[in-house]
């Protein structure tokens, strides 16, 4: 299924970030959520990390509480988030490979390796009618592995493009980027619903909302960062004409 309208999901998790430097309630994730629902996302994505570095339990609660988005849970396939999720029952979960000492998440979850353990997971989530997504590389095999999981949706990791375009090369840039548009297509056609996102910016947005078969972008970091210069409202509604524009040209051309 191609959209035409491109969804885009922010990620709040560095306003949490930014609120637990102090201790605080300030900046508050809930109202993060509300001023991007009014700028144009169409959902709300939180990472309840095993560390709780940033989105904290409470937080999950006011979120699934308190904003009328549909709500994405990034979590990790423990036992302990699992049973997070059934209690919240968010819109949608997106299982992504955590690693303690990663700074963020830096690779997709290996769907074709983990086959065993993440079953029962991916079962318990669907039955519970959350839509599980996997946080995949744009890769065939792991595009293979969700399909005999059953996950209705992929989440494929662009942090890869996304430094290649930060460093200037672009050979690797245009390389990394044909890799997302082949397992974009090979996705729908196996009957995925893709997503993509990390290291999104307004700068390397464009060529990844223009490919069509992508339904959604989930952009947290620079939006949180550019709040800082613009207002979370502006940086929301600027990424959204971006996406738009480029979604745009893409089914033009
Ligand atoms: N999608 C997933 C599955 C993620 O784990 C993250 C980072 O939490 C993002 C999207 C957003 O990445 P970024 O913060 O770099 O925009």
């Amino acid at each position: 299924m191609s959209a035409a309208r491109l969804r885009l999901g922010v990620n709040i998790d560095h306003v949490a970030t930014i609120r637990n430097a102090r201790g605080g309630a300030h900046p508050d994730p809930v109202k993060a959520a509300r001023i991007a629902a009014a700028a144009g996302a169409d959902g709300i994505t939180a990472h309840l990390r095993e560390d709780r570095r940033h989105i904290t339990d409470a937080d999950i609660a006011a979120l699934s509480r308190d904003i009328d988005l549909p709500l994405n849970l990034e979590m990790a396939a423990t036992d302990e988030m699992l049973e997070i999720a059934l209690r919240h029952r968010p819109h949608a979960a997106c299982i992504v490979p955590e690693r303690r000492e990663e700074r963020t998440t830096e690779g997709g979850l290996d769907a074709a390796g983990q086959h065993n353990h993440l079953a029962p997971l991916v079962r318990m989530l669907g039955g519970a009618r959350i839509r599980v997504s996997l946080f995949i590389e744009p890769d065939v095999r792991q595009l293979e592995a969700a399909v005999s999981l059953g996950a209705p949706v992929v989440e494929l990791h662009t942090g890869a493009y996304a430094h290649a375009v930060i460093d200037g090369d672009t050979e690797r840039t245009d390389m990394l980027l044909a890799r997302i548009v082949a397992a974009a297509e090979a996705g729908q056609k196996m009957g995925l619903e893709v997503h993509a996102g990390h290291g999104l910016t307004f700068d390397n947005v464009g060529p990844v909302a223009a490919i069509p078969g992508i339904a959604e972008l989930n952009i947290g970091h620079f939006l949180i960062g550019e709040a800082i210069f613009s207002g979370l409202d502006s940086a929301v509604r600027r990424m959204r004409a971006l996406m738009d524009q480029a979604r745009q040209a893409g089914l033009a051309a």
